[in-house]
């Protein structure tokens, strides 16, 4: 038993910014934006939070599925930026909406939301659920350090979420670590123990990137990963109806492209232009909005692919349904 996709929700923050905003508070310009990262404008929380936009793209998954909060038997939150340490973002949202199963997070950054994927077919395995909320929730754009370029011109804040229920259309997935704290990072609180030895001076609460080693990885990772899940479900470049992947950097969905010329660059879904780098949100933001155009028909096999800091890998292959 794994388990099929019964409805999709997003939540978007109000603010849309565009590159022209950026270049009036930081040294950047539209032309580099958009032709190293693929982004023309992008979404930032004004008054709301984080834990309001994951509520928002849960409920609305919850009305594409047709089910009600009383019905779910468990909640999956992939996040780095939830309002607290703690709670969990999956507890907030679940004493929000006012559910009563078990809630909690993952973190495995911009993969999260595939993670959350394959944690969640564990307990289909298990026969013990029968409806998971599974959401990635993202407010990148309080991690970003906007004193400088190098992570807020590609960060974005969002919400997506999907409901699944029981079946058999998650036909193989791939998860991969290799820890790494250097290339991208954000410290947690070092407190104000008395007895602890680390400085408390050297605390940086920002993102920090190595952008080059990370498109490095990245590049290398999507094309392998998604080769992986196609093998392991006996699938060909022609059985592909779309690909979904991480919405880091154009270029390194380009260069995927590349890779695969078995897949058709068509098939590969992008919206980075319109909504920059949402990290664990960012594909099933990508996928609610392909499934609230109708793009998607009964038997289709979606393929995603994931990677980021830990640094962690992803992918995925699922057969889309007609509800
Ligand atoms: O989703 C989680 C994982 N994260 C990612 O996947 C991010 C992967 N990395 C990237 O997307 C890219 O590395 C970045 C978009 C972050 C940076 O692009 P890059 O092509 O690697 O730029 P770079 O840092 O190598 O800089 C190239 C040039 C430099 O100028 P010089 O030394 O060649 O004269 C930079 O100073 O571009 C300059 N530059 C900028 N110019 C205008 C760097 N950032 C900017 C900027 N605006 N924002």
């Amino acid at each position: 038993m794994s388990f099929t996709i019964m409805g999709t929700g997003s939540g978007k923050p109000s603010l849309c910014k565009t590159n022209e905003d950026l270049v009036k508070i930081m040294d950047t310009n539209d032309e580099w934006i958009k032709t190293r990262t693929g982004i023309s404008e992008r979404y930032v929380c004004g008054e709301e939070s984080v834990t309001d936009l994951a509520c928002a793209a849960a409920e609305d998954a919850m009305n594409d599925a047709g089910i009600s909060v009383k019905d779910l038997d468990l909640i999956l939150c992939a996040t780095i930026s939830g309002d607290y340490i703690t709670p969990s973002m999956a507890c907030l949202v679940q004493e929000r909406i006012g559910a009563t199963c078990p809630s909690f997070d993952i973190n495995a950054a911009c993969s999260g939301f595939l993670y959350a994927l394959d944690v969640a077919a564990g307990y289909y395995e298990r026969k013990r659920v029968k409806n998971v909320l599974v959401i990635g929730a993202e407010q990148m754009s309080k991690l970003a350090d906007w004193t400088e370029r190098s992570t807020s011109i590609i960060f974005a804040d969002g919400a997506g979420a999907v409901v699944l229920g029981e079946g058999e259309d998650f036909l193989s997935s791939q998860i991969a670590s290799k820890g790494n704290h250097k290339v991208l990072y954000a410290e947690n609180v070092k407190g104000n123990c008395p007895f602890t030895q680390q400085a408390p001076d050297n605390f940086n609460n920002y993102l920090s990137m190595d952008g080059q080693e990370v498109f490095k990885f990245a590049s290398v990772s999507m094309a392998r990963d998604l080769k992986r899940v196609m093998k392991e479900a006996n699938l060909m470049g022609k059985d592909i109806a779309y690909v979904l992947p991480h919405q880091a950097n154009r270029r390194i969905i380009d260069f995927a492209i590349s890779k695969i010329p078995e897949i058709p660059s068509e098939r590969f879904l992008v919206n980075i232009d319109k909504r920059g780098n949402t990290s664990a949100a960012s594909i099933p933001i990508l996928l609610d909005e392909y499934n609230k155009l109708g793009t998607f028909k009964d038997g289709d096999i979606l393929l995603m692919s994931a990677f980021g800091a830990g640094l962690t890998t992803a992918a995925c292959a699922i057969r889309w349904r007609e509800k």
